[in-house]
C-alpha cells in the first residue's frame, strides 16, 4: 500500500457520517472542516472491502453468528502483534466497547460503587458511570515535559472499599499515551491489592507509533484474572460503524457475569458484516495497517512542524498511539468557549473541546489527524486563522 491510497481526498458528506453530517447537530454549524470524532477519513483495507462485498453479494442476511475462524483470528492477532496467548473460551463478542464498558459497570458494580478512571478521558467512561448511578473518581495526569505521567501515590489515596472497578484506557486517548510495562505492573499491583477489576479498554492498541503496548492482562496471571480486555478492529481499520468487538476474559466468573448482563439485556450476536469484516481485518490487514502508521507518523511530523514554525505556542503532546493530537492551548489564557468560538467562527474547523474530557482537558482540543495530508494542511491553515 502506497500513500496515493492515503492521499486520496474522498467526499464523506451524505453517507450519514456522524463526523462530517453531525457537525450542525453538534457544533452547530455546517460549513466547517470536521477533524473531531475519531474515526479517520481513508478506506478501510481492499482485503476488508472485498470479504464484505463477497459477503454483501450473497444476498441474504438473516441471523448470523461468529464463525470458529473468526476467533482463530482474534487469536492469532493478538499472538502475532501483542504477544499474548489467549483461548478462543475467553473471547465475548459485543457491538462495541462502549456498549461493554456499560455491560462491565453493570456486572461488577452496584449503584453508589465507584469506578476510577485517569483523566483527561474518553468522555463515555464518566458518563457511562454517572448514567448508571455509579460515582466516578478521578485521577488526572501530570503534564511533565509533554507526557502524561502517573501519580500512583495519589491515585492510591483515592482508593475506597467503594472502588469497584478501574476503567483503564491503554493506549490512552486523549493523548496517545502507550503505557510501559512498569507502569502497568504497578497499576495492576494497585488494583489487585484492593480487590478492584480492570477494564483495559485497548481499542488504540494496534496503532503503536512509538514504543510497544503491552495488553496489561498478559503480563501476568494474577493480573489476567482480574482484568476485562477490550479490542476491536474499529480504530485500526476504520470500521467504527460496523460495530463490532471482542472482549477478553480469562476468569471465567468474570466472563460468565458479563454474559450474563448482555443476555438480560437481549443481546446475543454481532451484525453479519460485523464480524466478517473483522475476521478480514486481523486475518490480512497488517500490512495496510504498517503502511497506515508511517502515513500518520508522517502526518504527526507535518502538524509538530506546522506549530513550532506558526503556531509555537500550542504545544503538542506527541501521541506514541492512535491518531488524536492533544494540543495545550493554555498559554493563549482563552476560556473553553472563546477557543471553540474562534475555531469554529474563524477558522471553520470543528475540534474535541478538551473540556469535554474532563476538567483535567480545559484549555486543551484534540485534533484528528486521521486523514489525506490535503485535509491536514487544510485543516492546519484554519487552526492558524483561528488562534494564529
Ligand atoms: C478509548 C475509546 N474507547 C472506545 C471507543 C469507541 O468504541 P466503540 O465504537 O467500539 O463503542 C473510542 C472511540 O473513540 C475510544 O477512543
Amino acid at each position: 500500500m502506497d500513500n496515493h491510497f492515503f492521499d486520496q481526498v474522498i467526499d464523506r458528506k451524505h453517507s450519514n457520517s456522524v463526523k462530517w453530517d453531525g457537525t450542525k447537530r453538534v457544533f452547530g454549524v455546517e460549513d466547517v472542516l470536521p477533524m473531531w470524532v475519531a474515526d479517520m477519513d481513508f478506506k478501510a483495507p481492499p482485503q476488508v472491502l472485498k470479504a464484505i462485498q463477497t459477503r454483501v453479494e450473497h444476498g441474504i442476511f438473516g441471523y448470523s453468528e461468529p464463525p470458529l475462524s473468526t476467533k482463530k483470528a482474534i487469536q492469532k492477532w493478538m499472538n502475532n502483534r501483542h504477544h499474548w496467548n489467549i483461548r478462543d473460551s475467553w473471547i465475548t463478542y459485543s457491538s462495541g466497547i462502549v456498549p461493554a464498558l456499560a455491560t462491565a459497570i453493570e456486572a461488577y458494580t452496584k449503584p453508589g460503587d465507584k469506578v476510577m478512571m485517569q483523566t483527561p478521558v474518553y468522555p463515555p467512561f464518566f458518563d457511562l458511570v454517572i448514567k448508571n448511578d455509579r460515582i466516578p473518581v478521578y485521577h488526572s495526569f501530570d503534564l511533565d515535559d509533554g507526557k502524561f505521567e502517573i501519580n500512583f501515590d495519589k491515585l492510591e489515596q483515592l482508593i475506597d472499599k467503594q472502588t469497584k472497578l478501574f476503567f483503564l484506557c491503554n493506549p490512552h486517548n486523549p493523548g496517545g499515551k502507550v503505557w510501559t510495562k512498569g507502569e502497568l505492573t504497578k497499576l495492576g499491583e494497585i488494583c489487585s491489592l484492593h480487590n478492584i477489576t480492570i477494564i483495559s479498554d485497548e481499542i488504540h492498541s494496534d496503532i503503536i507509533l512509538a514504543g510497544t503496548h503491552i495488553p496489561i492482562a498478559s503480563i501476568d496471571d494474577k493480573f489476567a484474572q482480574q482484568t476485562i480486555t477490550c479490542i476491536a478492529p474499529s480504530k485500526t481499520f476504520n470500521l467504527a460503524g460496523l460495530q463490532t468487538a471482542a472482549i477478553i476474559t480469562p476468569n471465567t466468573k468474570l466472563r460468565l457475569a458479563f454474559q450474563k448482563v448482555q443476555q438480560r439485556q437481549g443481546f446475543y450476536t454481532v451484525n453479519a458484516l460485523g464480524m466478517v469484516a473483522m475476521e478480514a481485518a486481523y486475518q490480512y490487514g497488517e500490512v495496510w495497517l504498517k503502511s497506515l502508521i508511517a502515513y500518520l507518523q508522517e502526518n504527526i511530523m507535518i502538524v509538530d512542524r506546522y506549530l513550532k514554525q506558526h503556531l509555537p505556542s500550542l504545544k503538542m503532546i506527541k501521541p506514541d498511539a492512535s491518531y488524536l493530537i492533544w494540543i495545550d492551548c493554555r498559554s493563549l489564557h482563552m476560556t473553553d468557549e472563546q477557543l471553540k468560538r474562534e475555531l469554529l467562527d474563524e477558522g471553520k474547523l470543528a475540534l474535541e473541546p478538551g473540556s469535554k474530557f474532563g476538567i483535567a482537558g480545559n484549555g486543551f482540543v484534540r485534533m484528528n489527524i486521521g486523514c489525506p495530508k490535503q485535509t491536514l494542511y487544510d485543516g492546519l491553515d484554519r487552526l492558524k486563522k483561528a488562534l494564529g
